[in-house]
C-alpha cells in the first residue's frame, strides 16, 4: 500500500513493538536503530537516530522515538541507590529538542519514574493483556481527546486482582500477570512473553524486553492518523498534478520561456525530479546522487525526468535568469 499511506519515522526502533501498531493503524514504517535489528518487521535503517531524524524527520508525517530508558528504570535507580556506577545514557531531552525543531507531530514513550510529560500512562490491561508494562506518553504538537492514564500498583487500584507470578526477594508468587524482562526464574519462556506482549513475530527474549506492546501503538496510532491525514495521493495522480501546476506557472511567470525544478516526492528522499531545461536539475539540486532518465512529453511539452537520491537542498530556479 506504499504511496497510499502516511509515512512514519520510528526511531529507537528495536525488534518493532512500536512499529507494529503504528502499521496496523494505517502508517507505513521506516525504523532506526544503531545496532542491526533483524527481527524488525519494516524498512529498517542502521544508523545513530539523532543524525537520520536530523536529516529527514521532516521528510515524514509523524515520528515516534522512544530513547534508550535504562537510565530511568526502577532497576537502575536501585543499583545506584546502592552506590553502583552505570554508563546508561539519557536521550530524551536531546530527541525532544530535535523533533520539536521538525514540526512535525511526534509520539515520545518511555519508562514510569522518566522525564516525560504524562499525556498517556498506558498499561497492559488497558488492552487486555497479561503485562503491566507501564508506559509514559508524550506527544509533541498533538493532543488526544480522552487520554488513558493508568496508576495502579501490583494488586491494588486498577491492578486489583492482578499480580505478577514469580520470584521477588527470594520468594516465589503465584499471579496471573506476566513480567517479560530480567532472568529470574519463573519469569516465563520466550513464548510466554510474547504472548502476554501481543507479539507475533519471531522476536528474541532480550527484544521482548524492550519492547512496548504493539497494542499501544495501535491505539496512538489511530489518533495520530486523523491528525496527519490518511494518506498521500497515488504518485501518478501527484505528477499529473504537480507538473500541469509547474508548465503553468513556468509559462505565465517567465514569458513561455521554459526554465523549473519541480520536486515531485517532496516529502522523501528518494524520487524524481522534473525539468524542461536539462541543464537545469544539475545546477540547483545538490545530491547524493542525480541520473536522468529521460525525456518525457507531458501535453505540448517534452521535460527531462531525473531520479535523485537523498537529496540534501534544492534551490529554488531563478525565473529571470537562464542556466548556464
Ligand atoms: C527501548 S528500545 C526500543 C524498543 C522499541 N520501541 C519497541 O517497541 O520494540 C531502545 C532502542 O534504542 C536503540 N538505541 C540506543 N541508542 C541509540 C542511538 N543513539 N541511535 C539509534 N538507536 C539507539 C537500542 O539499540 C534499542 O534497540
Amino acid at each position: 500500500m506504499s504511496g497510499s499511506r502516511p509515512r512514519l519515522l520510528d526511531l529507537f526502533c528495536g525488534a518493532g513493538g512500536a512499529a507494529v501498531g503504528y502499521h496496523r493503524a494505517g502508517f507505513d514504517i521506516v525504523g532506526v536503530d544503531h545496532v542491526p535489528q533483524p527481527d524488525y518487521p519494516f524498512t529498517f535503517v542502521q544508523s545513530d537516530a539523532l543524525e537520520y531524524a536530523g536529516r529527514y524527520a521532516a521528510d515524514f508525517a509523524a515520528v515516534h522515538g522512544s530513547p534508550p530508558c535504562q537510565t530511568h528504570s526502577a532497576l537502575t535507580k536501585g543499583n545506584r541507590a546502592r552506590g553502583w556506577t552505570d554508563t546508561h545514557v539519557d536521550m530524551i531531552e536531546a530527541t525532544r529538542a530535535l523533533l520539536d525543531s521538525t514540526g512535525r507531530p511526534y509520539v515520545l514513550e518511555n519508562v514510569e519514574g522518566s522525564p516525560l510529560r504524562r499525556d498517556l500512562i498506558l498499561c497492559g490491561l488497558q488492552f487486555g493483556l497479561r503485562v503491566f508494562r507501564h508506559r509514559y506518553i508524550e506527544l509533541g504538537g498533538w493532543s488526544v481527546e480522552e487520554p488513558l492514564r493508568c496508576t495502579g500498583r501490583n494488586g491494588e487500584g486498577a491492578h486489583a486482582g492482578y499480580r505478577v507470578a514469580g520470584w521477588r526477594h527470594g520468594k516465589k508468587y503465584a499471579g496471573n500477570i506476566v513480567a517479560p524482562y530480567g532472568h529470574g526464574g519463573g519469569k516465563g519462556t520466550r513464548a510466554e512473553w510474547a504472548e502476554a506482549l501481543g507479539i507475533t513475530w519471531p522476536v528474541t527474549k532480550r527484544g521482548l524486553a524492550e519492547a512496548i506492546p504493539p497494542a499501544y501503538t495501535e491505539w496512538v496510532g489511530a489518533r495520530l492518523l486523523a491528525v496527519v491525514g490518511g494518506g498521500e495521493p497515488p504518485l501518478l495522480l501527484l505528477d499529473v498534478a504537480v507538473l500541469a501546476v509547474a508548465i503553468v506557472r513556468v509559462h505565465v511567470s517567465s514569458g513561455g520561456v521554459p526554465r523549473m525544478v519541480k520536486r515531485v516526492l517532496s516529502t522523501t528522499e528518494v524520487g524524481w525530479l522534473f525539468a524542461m531545461d536539462p541543464r537545469t536539475v544539475p545546477a540547483y539540486c545538490r545530491a547524493r546522487h542525480v541520473e536522468p532518465l529521460g525525456r518525457v512529453r507531458i501535453g505540448k511539452s517534452w521535460v527531462t525526468r531525473w531520479a535523485v537520491e537523498d537529496v540534501i537542498a534544492i534551490a529554488p530556479v531563478p525565473r529571470d535568469r537562464a542556466v548556464s
